[in-house]
Order: structure tokens, then sequence, then C-alpha cells
């Protein structure tokens, strides 16, 4: 299969991510936060950068991501943009920095003109406000399953989407955010199945983490893949580097194994 503007420097647009969905290109995702990692990620061809704010535990080493301030986000998000040339970039809104519409289009705005963003990620069915943002010229990725910014209410990290109930809801969400005008959607530890459901009936592409193979797209956190993390590696990670004489070709391995869905198998996936 031709991959789009595989080896071209020309920078990947929604559009992009939106052709690969169509003619069955997996997209690739690695989350960074520094310009080094995100040199090498480009130079690595892999599609799209989310800077998430799993920074607060990776970069931080806080326990979870509610720490993390707009001001960080911002910050980081210049930091890989800075030395972007091709990835599709996006960004968290930060715990607490879109609790109405109003308050998450000034965080936006922050992202995408500081931070150099081109679409801004939050958590839930925030139905009201993605529409606020996307009728203001804010691209948005909604982000569905596992919601780390909820770590107080869950109590754990658990697969979420098991039960026909729970899964009926995130897929009634998924259409809900797509039709507020979502253009792309993360879903984080539920069910294969329910992903694959999920990705067939949306024609926006969702980008899964822990959430099997038949996602349109991938995304890991950068440092559980490198296996230096200083938490465990979840158990729908994977570590890159064994068997890998480098970052740059781990990461490279990574985006092969996600071109050619050979990541995630089945033991990596729910
Ligand atoms: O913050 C992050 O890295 C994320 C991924 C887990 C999808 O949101």
């Amino acid at each position: 299969m031709t991959q789009i503007s595989q080896d071209s420097t020309t920078p990947l647009s929604i559009n992009d991510l939106q052709t690969m969905k169509q003619h069955g290109e997996k997209i690739s995702c690695l989350t960074a936060y520094d310009a080094s990692f995100s040199a090498l990620i480009n130079k690595a061809g892999i599609d799209a950068i989310l800077v998430g704010d799993s920074l607060g535990m990776v970069i931080q080493g806080h326990p979870s991501t509610l720490p993390v301030t707009i001001n960080d986000m911002v910050y980081h998000a210049r930091c890989v943009s800075q030395a972007n040339q091709r990835a599709f970039i996006i960004a968290d809104l930060p715990f607490m920095s879109y609790t109405t519409p109003i308050i998450a289009a000034k965080n936006a705005a922050k992202l995408v003109q500081i931070g150099g963003a081109q679409m801004v990620k939050l958590e839930g069915a925030r139905i009201e406000t993605v529409r606020f943002l996307v009728e203001l010229g804010i691209p948005v990725c909604g982000h569905l399953g596992l919601l780390p910014q909820l770590i107080n209410q869950l109590g754990s990290y658990q697969v979420q989407g098991k039960t026909p109930v729970d899964a009926e809801r995130i897929l009634t969400e998924a259409h809900q955010l797509q039709d507020a005008g979502a253009t792309l959607l993360v879903l984080e530890c539920v069910p294969a199945a329910l992903a694959k459901e999920i990705s067939t009936q949306l024609n926006i592409p969702v980008i899964g983490i822990g959430a099997g193979v038949h996602c349109d797209g991938q995304v890991l956190v950068l440092y559980d893949m490198l296996n230096i993390s200083i938490t465990k590696r979840p158990r729908f990670s994977k570590n890159f580097m064994h068997n890998a004489p480098s970052i740059e070709e781990a990461i490279i391995a990574y985006h092969q194994a996600v071109k050619q869905a050979l990541f995630p198998s089945i033991e990596h996936s729910f």
C-alpha cells in the first residue's frame, strides 16, 4: 500500500489522517514532550504526536495526570512543535482546564497559538464544549474509554466498556462527539471488539491505546514503549527497545508494526 507523504517533510493535516482512514492505512502516533524526541519521532516517520498530560507522570513524576497545568502543557507543546516538521500535533487540555466552553476556548487557544498544536484533546463526552471549540475553528480530538483525569472517581486504571450497558454508552458518546464536530477520537483501554465496532461505525479516525488492532491508528506513551518509565509498563504497551539497537530504531519498529497492523497483538489487547 502506498503510504501518505511517507518520505516527505510536508506537514500532515487532519485531512491526511482522514484520507489514511479511508484508504485503510493505519495511523501511527506517539506521545512526546520535548524537542529532541519530537525530532527523532519525525525522523522515524510517525504520523502524529500527542503532547499528552501523561507528562505529569513520566516527566514530572506525579502519580497521576491531575497536577498538570495549562502552562505545563503549553510549554511542552511548544518544545515539541519547535522541532516538528511533518507530524500532526495534538495537545491535551489538562484536568480542570475545560470546565466551561469559554474556559476551554481560552486554554485551547493557548495550546494552538503559543504551543503550536494543530488540535486539542479533551476527555469525556463534553459535547457542548467540543461544539463550541469547533465553531471557533479549533479542531478537537475526543477521548473515551479509560479517562485518566477521572482517576479519583474510578479508583484505579481499569478496562472500560466491559458490560453491554457501558459499551453502548461509549458507542453513543463516540457518535455524539463526531456529531459535535470532533475530527479524531482516542479510545483508551476498551475491549478490542468494542473498539472495532466504534472504528467501523465512525467516519472520523479512531486512535487506540489498549483498544486492539482494529482501530484506525495506535498511540503509546513514548516512555512506556522505550521502557524508561518510572512506573510499571501497562499490559497493553510493549517494550520496543527489546531487540532495537537504538531509540530511533525502536521508534521505527513501532511505526512499522502499527502500519502493518502487527501491533497490538492479542497479548497487548483486551
Ligand atoms: O496523556 C496521554 O498520554 C494520553 C494517552 C494515554 C492517549 O492521553
